[in-house]
């Protein structure tokens, strides 16, 4: 069965593409190379062992969009990752935002109809906001979006609510994410920042390989165990393999419309844990210190993941060591072999 990856050569896309193959699906990727490096293709290869489908296109080009429809004809599935994805960006430039990430889900939805399409949406537990009860679970209530980015995720959700209530053809399953971090285990692919990295393990192993003189952990005036953030970190393939596990749940036929699952290991660290788990499996010491709190971060979050466990029957299997040592392998990779 051929699935269409949007954003496949990205930080999540990529595992997922390997994670399909392992599942025996055909992926085709789609890709505008903003976010992201054509020669993770060639990674991808290493692992998979052949080059998969690869176009070059910006979702928001409606013609380029409909040209790839009649291309790529015989899609049984989406897997829609493609969207700018940071926080801080999004608050200053908004614009870009919404239309990159509306544009692109509206252009992809539109050229599809009418084909009886499997959809899986890239969603986020950002969607919570601060939530009120902990573990938060998928009934719990969307709060306010806390900045551009949030609120594309909010209202692409609606987005797809909206288009099963009006009788389309699509199933659709949104995967909310907590945090991906880590790496493949070959260490030939996993998450490239461009530039200063916002996110905290991208800061950790650059900063461990000496590209980042020193780590701030933002407040610890928190009321959490040791005052820093708390966040359910997920590593990247277990998170990989969730998208294989909502395809065969959308393939059956007593999957009808829309449904929602949470995607994270169900268990909270905080931002120092994972700075010591580092320290403890890799032998790295951090230079880090205390700084002061970063604008709109949620004080604690993590998933309730029973959903997931019982409905979509997939669970998270690896742990923060996993996690750390594979993001260390990937640094230290990509120092010696810059793509
Ligand atoms: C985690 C914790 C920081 C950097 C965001 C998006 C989410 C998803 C993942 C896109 C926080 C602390 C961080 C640093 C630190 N994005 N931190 N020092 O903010 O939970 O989630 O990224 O898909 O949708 O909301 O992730 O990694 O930025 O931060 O102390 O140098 O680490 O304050 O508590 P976040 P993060």
């Amino acid at each position: 069965m051929k699935i269409l990856v949007t954003g496949g050569l990205g930080f999540i896309g990529s595992h997922t593409v390997v994670e399909l193959v392992n599942a025996g699906y055909e992926p085709v990727i789609v890709d505008d190379l903003s976010n992201s490096d054509p020669k993770i293709l060639d990674q991808i290869a290493r692992i998979i062992g052949y080059k998969p489908v690869f176009h070059k296109l910006d979702l928001c080009d409606e013609r380029g969009v409909k040209e790839l429809a009649v291309n790529e004809p015989d899609i049984q599935g989406i897997i829609h990752f493609a969207a700018s994805k940071a926080v801080g960006e999004s608050v200053q430039k908004p614009l870009k935002y919404y239309r990159n990430n509306f544009y692109s889900l509206i252009n992809l939805l539109d050229a599809y109809y009418g084909n009886p399409l499997n959809f899986v949406f890239s969603s986020s537990c950002t969607v919570y906001g601060q939530p009120e009860h902990l573990p938060v679970n998928e009934t719990a209530p969307i709060q306010p979006a806390q900045s551009p980015y949030g609120n594309t995720k909010q209202i692409a959700e609606e987005i797809l609510r909206d288009l099963i209530a009006s009788g389309s053809n699509y199933k659709v399953i949104s995967l909310r994410y907590f945090n991906p971090v880590g790496a493949h285990e070959t260490a030939l692919i996993g998450e490239l920042p461009i530039g200063v990295p916002q996110n905290l393990v991208p800061f950790i192993t650059q900063t461990a390989i000496g590209k980042r003189e020193k780590i701030t952990v933002f407040g610890d005036d928190y009321d959490t165990p040791d005052g820093s953030c708390v966040r359910d970190y997920i590593h990247v393939v277990d998170l990989a393999k969730a998208h294989v596990a909502a395809l065969k749940l959308l393939e059956k036929e007593s999957f009808k419309g829309y449904d929602v699952f949470n995607i994270g290991t169900g268990k909270g660290n905080t931002v120092l844990d994972v700075i010591h788990a580092f320290e403890r499996t890799t032998g790295v010491k951090l230079n880090y210190e205390i700084g002061p709190r970063r604008e709109g971060d949620v004080e604690k979050v993590w998933g309730d993941v029973t959903k997931s466990a019982n409905k979509l029957g997939w669970k998270a299997e690896l742990d923060i060591d996993t996690m750390m040592l594979s993001a260390w392998e990937w640094e230290k990779y990509i120092a010696q072999n810059p793509l």
